[in-house]
């Protein structure tokens, strides 16, 4: 016989999801709840937000290039002779010929032996981390890292240390605790995201060094605007072949979308047997390779691009905090300005918005509780008459 069961916690079909409408209800009375806007035409310095025109400083296409022509006719001559998808995993279908020459010239790029394509730097972390330690092992991750690093190490099963932002002191001590592990990999972002800080890579890199762990570094940020040629922080302190596992995105300064995993020829070969966010997941359109591979040619021929970013960003930076706003430790291209409290963060985003421009509120779970902040992205492509308009919005 069979007994019709019904409990408490039964509720007619479509309501199973009524919790939500109290959890979105929470979010927005905590100034936490997130809506997104629709941009038309290209990413640039100038965005049509909403179908309204601004000044774009939320953008990560530091070096103006997602819609650069270059780019453009790259895409349109791959989309034309190699269609669109790529059909399936690269382990399945194959890798297009413009991944090969793209994969061979970001080994060039980063000095590796060899380098492999994800289709986004959110898959490249998670992939590499996951392939790397796993039950047994002890990964070593700094508090502001990016989550897709923090998710990838809740995946890979290895014990977590989290060490205080930068804070080498606590990471030695966990170092030091750690015995019996079989592997042990730390890992850090290169430019922080959210506060456009570095990691101390001359100490940090001896220091893994000294406790014989692998280390990972993720140049997200950096990868195109930061160092000798636009590669990366490692680079710029001379320290690229202290890194074991480079990791880096072509979505942000080089234009296009996809990250990618630079190092030793097994490594490469150990994460394509290994890496699921690779071997389960179609590989990106052989257009995007395309794209990127016409901005490291731009790179080539124009080193300046980079470095003139930076001193836009330094010459931002130091106004603001001569007016008195908190920029943190920031020393690049991104610069936070750190409020503490969500609904200040949102309002001054509203009226920046009203002045005709776009600087994006980071609350929290993007950053941890009372560090609420606007986050500028200086660009290639802000003049200064448009930095010159943020600063004296700003009063600075
Ligand atoms: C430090 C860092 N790593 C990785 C990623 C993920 O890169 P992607 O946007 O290509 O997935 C981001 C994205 O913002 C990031 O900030």
């Amino acid at each position: 016989m069979v007994l019709s069961r019904r409990d408490d916690a039964a509720c007619a079909p479509g309501q199973h999801l009524d919790w939500l409408r109290d959890e979105l209800a929470e979010l927005t009375q905590s100034d936490l709840l997130r809506r997104r806007r629709t941009f038309a035409k290209s990413q640039s310095v100038e965005l049509q937000l909403d179908g309204q025109t601004r000044i774009n400083f939320g953008s990560n296409d530091y070096l103006s290039l997602a819609g650069h022509p270059a780019l453009r006719a790259a895409a349109h001559r791959a989309l034309d002779e190699q269609g669109v998808g790529a059909g399936a995993s690269p382990l399945l279908a194959g890798r297009a010929d413009l991944q090969r020459q793209l994969e061979r010239r970001l080994a060039q790029f980063e000095e590796a032996e060899a380098a492999l394509l994800f289709t986004s730097g959110y898959a490249a972390n998670v992939g590499a981390i996951t392939s790397l330690v796993g039950r047994g092992d002890a990964v070593y991750s700094d508090s502001h890292n990016h989550a897709s690093i923090i998710d990838g190490c809740r995946l890979s099963r290895a014990q977590v240390f989290v060490y205080p932002h930068n804070d080498l002191d606590a990471l030695e001590q966990s170092l030091e605790q750690g015995g019996g592990f079989r592997r042990k990999l730390i890992v850090s972002d290169s430019l922080f995201s959210m506060d456009g800080d570095f990691a101390p890579l001359e100490t940090l890199l001896p220091l893994a060094q000294r406790y014989g762990a692998m280390t990972m570094l993720d140049e997200a940020h950096a990868t195109g605007v930061v160092g000798p040629g636009g590669r990366g922080y490692a680079a710029a302190c001379g320290l690229l072949q202290q890194v074991d596992v480079r990791v880096g995105t072509l979505s942000k300064a080089l234009g296009a979308s996809g990250g990618f995993v630079a190092g030793r020829r097994e490594l490469i070969d150990w994460l394509v047997n290994r890496a699921r966010t690779y071997i389960f997941s179609t590989a990106a359109p052989p257009s995007i390779a395309a794209a990127t591979l016409a901005a490291l040619d731009l790179l080539d021929h124009d080193p300046t691009r980079g470095p003139t970013v930076q001193d836009k960003a330094q010459a931002l930076r130091q106004r603001l905090e001569a007016a008195g706003w908190n920029v943190g430790a920031s020393r690049s291209h991104i610069i936070p300005l750190i409020l503490g409290d969500a609904r200040r963060t949102l309002d001054l985003s509203d009226q920046l918005w009203q002045a005709d421009m776009y600087v994006p509120a980071i609350r929290p779970p993007s950053v941890a509780a009372g560090q609420s902040r606007l986050r500028i992205s200086v660009c290639y492509g802000h003049t200064l008459e448009m930095l010159d308009s943020l600063a004296s919005a700003l009063g600075a």
